[in-house]
């Protein structure tokens, strides 16, 4: 049984006159005990579809389940009992200034009606898991942004919640610091059991944790699947436009305007396949040359897909047989627009004049 279904889920806002559809007849499901991503650009409907899980938004059509049981017109008593089911973490870590590190946590305790002679206990050990044991007596404001972050963690998991909702948690983090986020979500998510619904548009995060992952755009999810499937062979636009602008796969800008004359490749392969013999066999056997313009391997959690970017040239007769030989002994092949290339060669050096 999934923990949490979504069944047709819409979302809509009404602005005066105006509407937004943010959530468009969205239908997923989420397993006990994965790490289950949403990814997209701004504007995407990402928050407004995961807040629909602890009704912070109520669908305006369909249904949300946990663990089974629809929850959508929850109210009351049995809404703060689905809540303590569900803890959520944000950017922002909306922690109480004005009391320290442990109220913060008492506080939750609290509102989740935990057994008040425990609090001490709880809140020591909660402290603990995230790393963070001398800071109870601490304000906020002392705190890195990373430890901000680490005591919100503890306060959500305080009512021992199924389920962790996070939004956007580690993108005001610096890299070092998301790394430890990361690892410690990774770790609750292991230990404890606990379900990780994580959004992000940061791609370098979610290669890294997402078992699986939904891809949104205009309040729809266009592309869902295996992390490691989605990301390593994108099928929809939005999800090329989200993996290209991660991988920043490119010819180097200042190469383009002196590259010969051929045909520029991408080409793509999975898992431990490696493309070089490939290309001196084909580049002896059709007799072209094949020059290596740009190259990368990139790990989504452990597997790896590699891309290079070649210049085929030579022979008029026999490059398109050349070409077809790439094509079918690779995974992915894609033929680059030289014209294309140019362009945005000459727009990346006025960006660079300009910063200059
Ligand atoms: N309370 C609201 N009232 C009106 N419109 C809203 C409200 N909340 C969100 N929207 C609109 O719904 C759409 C989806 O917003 P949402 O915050 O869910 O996107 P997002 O994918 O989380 O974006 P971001 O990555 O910027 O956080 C946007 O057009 C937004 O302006
Ligand atoms: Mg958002």
């Amino acid at each position: 049984m999934s923990v949490i279904e979504l069944d047709d889920v819409s979302v809509t806002f009404h602005e005066g006159k105006r509407t937004v559809e943010a959530v468009k007849h969205v239908s997923l499901n989420v397993e006990k005990g994965e790490i289950f991503g949403i990814v997209g650009f701004s504007g995407a409907g990402k928050s407004t579809l995961v807040r629909t899980i602890n009704l912070l938004e109520r669908p305006t059509g369909g249904k949300v389940l946990v663990d089974g049981a629809d929850i959508t017109g929850l109210k009351g008593a049995a809404l703060r009992e689905l809540r303590k089911k569900i803890g959520f973490i944000f950017q922002g870590f909306n922690l109480i200034t004005n009391v320290t590190v442990g109220k913060n946590i008492e506080f939750a305790l609290k509102a989740g009606g935990y057994p008040k002679a425990q609090w001490d206990d709880r809140i020591r050990e909660l402290l603990k898991l995230v790393g963070l044991e001398n800071k109870i007596d601490s304000y906020p404001s002392s705190l890195s942004g990373g430890q901000k972050q680490r005591v919100s963690i503890a306060r959500a998991l305080a009512n021992k919640p199924e389920i962790l909702l996070c939004d956007e948690a580690t993108s005001a983090l610096d890299l070092e610091t998301t790394e430890g986020i990361l690892a410690l979500l990774q770790r609750i998510n292991r230990e404890l059991g606990i379900t990780i619904v994580f959004i992000t548009h940061q791609l370098d995060v979610a290669k890294q944790i997402f078992d699986r992952v939904a891809v949104m755009e205009n309040g729809v999810v266009v592309e869902q699947g295996n992390t490691f499937d989605v990301f390593s062979a994108p099928k929809h636009p939005t999800t090329k436009a989200l993996v290209e602008r991660y991988l920043g796969i490119q010819v180097p800008p200042q190469l383009v305007p002196s590259l010969p004359a051929g045909t520029i490749v991408e080409l793509r392969y999975k898992g431990d396949a490696a493309l070089e013999p490939l290309i001196s066999r084909v580049a002896q056997d059709y007799g072209v040359s094949i020059d290596v313009l740009h190259a990368n391997v990139e790990y989504f959690g452990s597997l790896a897909i590699g891309i290079l970017i070649v210049l085929v040239s030579g022979a008029k007769e026999r490059l398109p047989q050349a070409l077809d030989e790439l094509r079918t002994h690779v995974f992915s092949y894609r033929e680059l627009d030289r014209a294309k290339l140019a362009a945005a060669a000459e727009s990346s050096e006025s960006v660079e004049n300009k910063e200059a």
